[in-house]
């Protein structure tokens, strides 16, 4: 039997214990609750203390085996899509292959940003292309509050912690779920949102040359980018599956600011309804967005077995990505 698509199985996630609020960071910095929940939708963020970014991905990998009956034995591939892995070497998804004892995993890290469980959905579909039943657990996962510069109103307030993840496996065509997508790098727009230089210490390196470790944002240029891009992708996945808006039942789009997603609906055409948000809960956390908004929305029964998804999501790189699915 020849296996061409892929079904999600289960999903789950785990954020971090510590909540900090906006009006905690308003003690911290010069800033408001006001104004962080009118121009974002924020009201809290959680942010690791104890946990760590492969902490956090082991747990839902963890929670994806419980959940669906399966052993570490069982999974052939682990994914994470992350911008703020523990380490540059080993991954993340090595770390979580490890902790769980998934040995015949093979497991790696993929950076897309916000765009990360997108472009990590399109991996694990084209490596589950094969003649053998396969299964993939793919997580995304971030600790941003690592990256921020806590002095620096204009970041500090809007990311935060968290990683969610689905178990998938492979199906047979006409039992998969894929139905379409659309992917795209901006690379000459990267400039515009980076974070995490990594610094040069070398005998061969004058070592007065800065760099900075923290998030760095032209927000207007992001703004801009995502309201345009992401209507577009959508649009562009649609018509590839000779679909509608109206076909799509529910939008889980990044959550980085809730007037970022009304814009979209706006320009789509759609009503707020079908574009469930939860930003005030957690801020922007990145690649974990999507998949902790998915696995909640699943959980909730508000998407259920045979709805049409419109994932769908931007960021760093810049990148933007949509892949439509019947859940
Ligand atoms: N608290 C209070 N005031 C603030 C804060 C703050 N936290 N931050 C900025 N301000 C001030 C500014 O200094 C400015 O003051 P001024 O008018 O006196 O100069 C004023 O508020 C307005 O600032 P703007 O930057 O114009 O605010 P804007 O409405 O554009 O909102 C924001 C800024 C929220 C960053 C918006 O531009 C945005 O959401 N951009 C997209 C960012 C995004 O989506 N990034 C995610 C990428 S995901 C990834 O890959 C990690």
């Amino acid at each position: 039997m020849t296996f061409e698509d892929f079904k999600i199985i289960t999903t789950a996630s785990s954020v971090p214990k510590r909540v900090v609020d906006n009006d905690e960071l308003s003690t911290m910095m010069d800033t408001s609750d006001e104004w962080i929940t009118q121009r974002t939708g924020i009201k809290r963020r959680h942010v690791a203390v104890t946990e760590t970014t492969s902490s956090l991905a082991t747990e839902v990998a963890e929670k994806l085996l419980d959940q669906s009956g399966l052993t570490p034995a069982d999974i052939d591939l682990i994914v994470v899509a992350t911008m703020s892995p523990d380490y540059l070497t080993p991954s993340v998804g090595a770390m979580v292959q490890g902790n769980i004892g998934a040995d015949d995993a093979i497991a790696f890290d993929i950076d897309a940003a916000c765009s990360g469980f997108v472009y990590g959905l399109k991996v694990v579909r084209q490596m589950l292309k094969a003649d053998h039943q396969m299964r993939a657990i793919l997580i995304g996962a971030e600790t941003l509050s690592k990256l921020l510069d806590w002095h620096d109103r204009s970041t500090a307030v809007l990311f935060g912690d968290g990683a969610a993840g689905a178990l998938i496996s492979n199906q047979p065509r006409e039992t998969g779920s894929f139905i379409s997508e659309d992917l795209a790098t901006l690379g000459k727009l990267g400039k515009h949102l980076t974070a995490g230089q990594v610094g040069v210490k070398s005998p061969f390196v004058d070592d007065d040359v800065s760099y900075s470790p923290f998030f760095k944002m032209n927000g207007h240029r992001v703004y801009g980018f995502a309201v345009k891009n992401v209507p577009e992708s959508i649009n562009r996945a649609l018509a590839r599956a000779k679909l509608s808006i109206d076909d799509i039942d529910c939008f889980v789009l990044h959550q980085a600011n809730e007037r970022i997603i009304e814009k979209i609906a706006e320009t789509l055409g759609a009503p707020m309804s079908k574009f469930p948000v939860n930003i005030n809960e957690y801020g922007n956390t990145s690649a974990a967005s999507e998949p902790i908004l998915l696995a909640e929305l699943i959980d909730q029964h508000i998407i259920k077995r045979g709805d049409v998804v419109a994932l769908s999501g931007f960021g760093g790189g810049l990148t933007v990505g949509t892949m439509i699915i019947k859940y």
